[in-house]
């Protein structure tokens, strides 16, 4: 079985988020179970540093029509990592710029027709370099794969057992474009409509990649459910729910070559479930790391890894932070994204420089020592599809502290003091009250050490692997094929 993954984020190549780290773990794991597997990705600036100065185009330029003009793109090969082919699709006037997306906190105003060029391109480039038994698109930004497929290239005898399955790693975004969008991408008015492409008056990428897909697929059993409902489903819980039968929730794994105490490169001391005298040493690293003086070992360390977006729930930690200066703990925070959410952490730094410290920006290195060294992770977030740093936190020994939502809910399972079982602390509703007891309650089991102790072995026992979710992949994979023979 061939899968071609399309993607619009892949570590080590381009990163944002959470997505990248996902489509740079889950390709190396389902070659290991038998698929060959390609990921095609955009030639973006900061791809090139991965790249040789020389780039080797396979395909030297493909011709990807719009409604007055052509593009032409190449296809770079990237080599081969970990068994998986890498692919770039290039096209410097649309890719080669700063950010991925758009310049901080915005959108490149042209996102439609540099994403549409990316799914087009990887179409075109598959009838040369090998076409897929599915097509595994993630998100708005490869989305309109699959409607091409059962569209404009409908008829196309290479494509008739190729499946498709879209994974939605975020319905928060969904890529909403004026509707002549559908004229510019040379789409019929026809498609315009509300049970394809058309919503709320826009033109809809990952609407179109909903109704188009064989298989669909979330990163978390909680969200897939969620997703479905007014609540969470940004206005797309109708069309989910009417495809309610074909949707999957699979949780993510984690990289543990890449997240574990034990070997981390990053740490001025490793540890292990056995053996965690050096967690001390990361916690007086961390500390020292954010400019703070060390603090007694009864006091804890609060730590935040994240995007600074709504999403993300901090204007609840806004709303407790008057609480949590009344309380023993130091907190550091790493992130970077909506100025509303770097003002405010940078003011509470400010008012605080002997508890509270903050670093805008994104460091892999700082992200590391921050779960190492830290003894509690929050993520009080509005949503969470999956979540992966409430994962990583569990292999750390720093207990989370989250909302009982997505894959936070289904990570994360409620201590109980009393029979000594679960992993960290939940809350329910979207309050600021609920969110401070949880924080209360772990100061409280925080202040007994033995307890605390097992509490962070508990986590650290936890495995996410790969492996476990590569095979619901091929399961989902295998399903999706079944219905194109
Ligand atoms: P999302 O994809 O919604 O941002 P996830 O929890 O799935 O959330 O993944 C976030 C990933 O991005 C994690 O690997 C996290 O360590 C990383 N990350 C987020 N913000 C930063 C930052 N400022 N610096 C370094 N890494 C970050
Ligand atoms: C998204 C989600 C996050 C998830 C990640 C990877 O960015 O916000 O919860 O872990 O994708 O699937």
């Amino acid at each position: 079985m061939h899968i071609v993954f399309a993607a619009s984020e892949c570590v080590p190549y381009a990163n944002t988020g959470g997505l990248a780290d996902v489509v740079g773990a889950l390709p190396p794991a389902l070659v290991k179970l038998g698929p060959q597997v390609t990921v095609y990705l955009p030639l973006y600036a900061q791809v090139r540093k991965h790249l040789p100065s020389e780039l080797i185009r396979v395909i030297r330029s493909l011709t990807i029509p719009f409604d007055s003009y052509n593009r032409f793109a190449a296809i770079v090969d990237g080599g081969k990592r970990a068994g998986v082919q890498y692919y770039f699709v290039d096209c410097p006037e649309l890719f080669d710029r700063p950010e991925l997306y758009g310049p901080k906190g915005g959108e490149y105003p042209d996102n439609a027709e540099r994403f549409a060029l990316f799914c087009r391109a990887i179409i075109e480039a598959t009838k040369q370099l090998g076409v897929p038994s599915i097509f595994h698109v993630h998100d708005w930004q490869a989305a309109l794969i699959p409607v091409y497929l059962r569209t404009l290239y409908y008829y196309d005898p290479l494509f008739q057992s190729t499946s498709c399955v879209l994974t939605i790693h975020n319905a928060g975004y969904q890529g909403w474009f004026p509707p002549s969008t559908t004229q510019r991408l040379l789409f019929p008015w026809d498609l315009f409509t509300m049970d394809k492409l058309e919503h709320f008056d826009t033109f809809n990428f990952l609407k179109g990649g909903l109704v188009y897909s064989d298989i669909l697929t979330t990163v978390s059993r909680k969200y897939a459910i969620e997703i479905q409902t007014p609540e969470f489903g940004n206005n797309l819980e109708n069309v989910l729910t009417r495809r309610s039968a074909d949707l999957r929730g699979i949780l993510n794994g984690v990289d543990y070559s890449e997240w574990n105490p034990a070997t981390d490169k990053n740490l001025i001391a490793n540890f292990t479930p056995s053996d965690l005298t050096g967690k001390d040493a990361c916690r007086n690293d961390l500390l020292k790391a954010f400019g703070l003086k060390p603090v007694a070992n009864s006091t804890p360390v609060l730590g935040i890894v994240s995007r600074l977006a709504t999403q993300k729930g901090f204007d609840l930690v806004a709303q407790i932070a008057a609480a949590l200066d009344d309380r023993d703990l130091a907190i550091v925070v790493l992130g970077s994204g909506e100025g509303g959410y770097e003002r405010f952490f940078r003011n509470w730094a400010a008012a605080r420089p002997d508890r509270v410290a903050v670093h805008i920006g994104y460091s892999d290195k700082i992200a590391h020592l921050i779960e190492a060294g830290a003894d509690i992770f929050l993520m009080p977030s509005r949503y969470e599809p999956c979540g992966l740093n409430q994962i990583y936190s569990l292999k750390y020994g720093t207990v989370p502290v989250v909302r009982a939502t997505g894959g936070l809910d289904d990570t994360i399972e409620e201590w109980n003091p009393e029979k000594l079982t679960g992993t960290g602390f939940k809350f329910e509703g979207y309050l600021a009250s609920s969110f401070l007891a949880a924080v209360d309650r772990a100061l409280t089991a925080y202040a007994k050490p033995a307890a605390w102790h097992r509490l962070m072995l508990n986590g650290m026992a936890k495995e996410y692997s790969w492996t476990i979710a590569a095979k619901e992949y091929v399961a989902v994979y295998e399903e999706a094929a079944s219905r194109r023979v």
